[in-house]
């Protein structure tokens, strides 16, 4: 039996040959993104895996759309795996949002699923760390989320020679295409052109333009040109002021494929240009109006980072740690008339917070010590018969050192 065509298994390391996914690593990203939202006073919240199929198809764009891993359930309803977090933490913040103080800042860390074609970086499904903040409309909240990401990464070892924060605007490109004449029924064409322009050649490009009445010179200008708006200015001043300004340029090649995007817009890459997009987000003003059925009006803005492309990138940049055995201590049971003696010790130890292993069968000495250092212990623990009853032995496997006591003093000894 073979797992599906872009799903992963997450072993725990030293990987199996062939394997790539690291159980360790995968922790090690989570931990970092965890650590930076709170450090930024952002609260975690989760939402449901699966999710009515109409959430996503009014609301995400064409592409997502397409990707859906969607069926009709049981009872014929026509439900979709989550391809995406922001249309549920909208629908989440529309519901609760008179519950909290404003601005809501959240963050989560789900399991997406999206069946597209598998490829370097991108898989069907893929962890993402969704940072998102509601009820602020001053550009100081998108370079708080930008300075978020831009922490994140770097909380990972990455510097501003590794990767770039590439800033746009949905407003700044709206403006062009109003000034260029492009006609306004085909405004979505136009962003979905720009969106693909990088990945495709220039003659599809063309082609996608045709209905705009905008020209690819146009385009090319505008982005060459890489005038700051004010609003784009205001952010690059505010992460100035942070000393993060060099993680961060004015590039208009960015627009997002997701339709719901209304403002700033921004997409991490690394320097280099060997991968896809480390992360992005933006700006969707409307999005919790429009699912709260006009109910809320919440500015709103995030990003989301997925697990797949960092952890390539992670690898190559040579920044992953080691990840060492977590075993604290290996109970050695060389004499089999202890082993209730020894159980007891194990069970006390676990109890002190210890990561303990033992061998569950009788096993020869050497090989229980060989285990212990195979397994990176930090210490062995033994229990030995004397002329005064049972005493217990610890040995500091870094130190070398050896200390000797009762039983009972097992917790003080390791
Ligand atoms: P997105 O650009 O579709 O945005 O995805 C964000 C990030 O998730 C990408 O930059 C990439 O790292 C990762 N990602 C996306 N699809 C895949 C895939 N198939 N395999 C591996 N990694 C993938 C969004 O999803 C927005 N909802 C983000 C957002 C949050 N905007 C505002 N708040």
């Amino acid at each position: 039996m073979q797992r599906l065509k872009g799903f992963r298994e997450f072993f725990p390391e030293p990987l199996p040959p062939g394997e790539e996914w690291s159980c360790d690593l995968r922790q090690y990203i989570f931990d970092c993104w965890r650590r930076t939202a709170r450090r930024y006073g952002f609260r975690e919240y989760d939402g449901p895996p699966v999710e009515p199929l109409s959430l996503y198809t009014a609301k995400s764009g064409d592409e997502i759309v397409s990707q859906l891993f969607n069926f009709l359930d049981k009872g014929q309803d026509a439900v979709s795996l989550r391809p995406e977090m922001t249309p549920t933490v909208a629908r989440m913040v529309a519901a609760a949002e008179r519950a909290y103080r404003k601005p809501i800042k959240w963050f989560s860390m789900p399991q997406l699923f999206r069946y597209e074609a598998p490829q370097k970086g991108r898989l069907r499904e893929h962890f993402q760390f969704n940072c998102d903040l509601f009820g602020e409309e001053d550009p100081a909240a998108d370079a708080e989320v930008v300075a978020l990401l831009i922490d994140v990464l770097r909380a990972l070892g990455l510097t501003e020679e590794d990767f770039v924060v590439r800033l746009s605007s949905r407003k700044a490109w709206q403006a062009f295409y109003e000034a260029e004449g492009g006609k306004p029924e085909a405004a979505s064409e136009f962003f979905q052109a720009v969106d693909k322009m990088e990945r495709e050649d220039p003659g599809t490009l063309a082609r996608r333009l045709a209905p705009t009445g905008v020209t690819a010179e146009a385009v090319a200008q505008f982005i060459d040109a890489g005038l700051p708006t004010p609003e784009l200015q205001g952010i690059l001043d505010n992460l100035t002021a942070r000393g993060l300004g060099a993680y961060v340029k004015i590039d208009y090649g960015v627009i997002r494929g997701l339709a719901y995007y209304t403002g700033v817009v921004f997409e991490a890459f690394d320097r280099k240009g060997e991968f896809r997009a480390i992360a992005g987000g933006g700006r969707y003003d409307n999005l919790v109006s429009v699912l709260s059925g006009g109910k809320v009006k919440l500015p709103a803005l995030g990003f989301g980072m997925g697990d797949v492309v960092l952890a390539l990138l992670l690898r190559k940049r040579g920044k992953v740690p080691s990840f060492a055995s977590t075993i604290d201590v290996m109970v050695l049971v060389e004499d089999e008339t202890l082993r209730v003696d020894s159980l007891a010790l194990v069970q006390r130890l676990r109890e002190s917070g210890k990561a303990v292993d033992y061998s569950l069968t009788p096993m020869k000495a050497d090989k229980q010590f060989k285990r212990a250092l195979e397994m990176g212990a930090a210490h062995w623990a033994r229990l030995e018969r004397g002329p005064e009853g049972v005493i217990l032995r610890v040995k500091d496997l870094r130190s070398r050192t050896e200390q000797v006591g009762t039983p009972d003093s097992a917790a003080s000894l390791v």
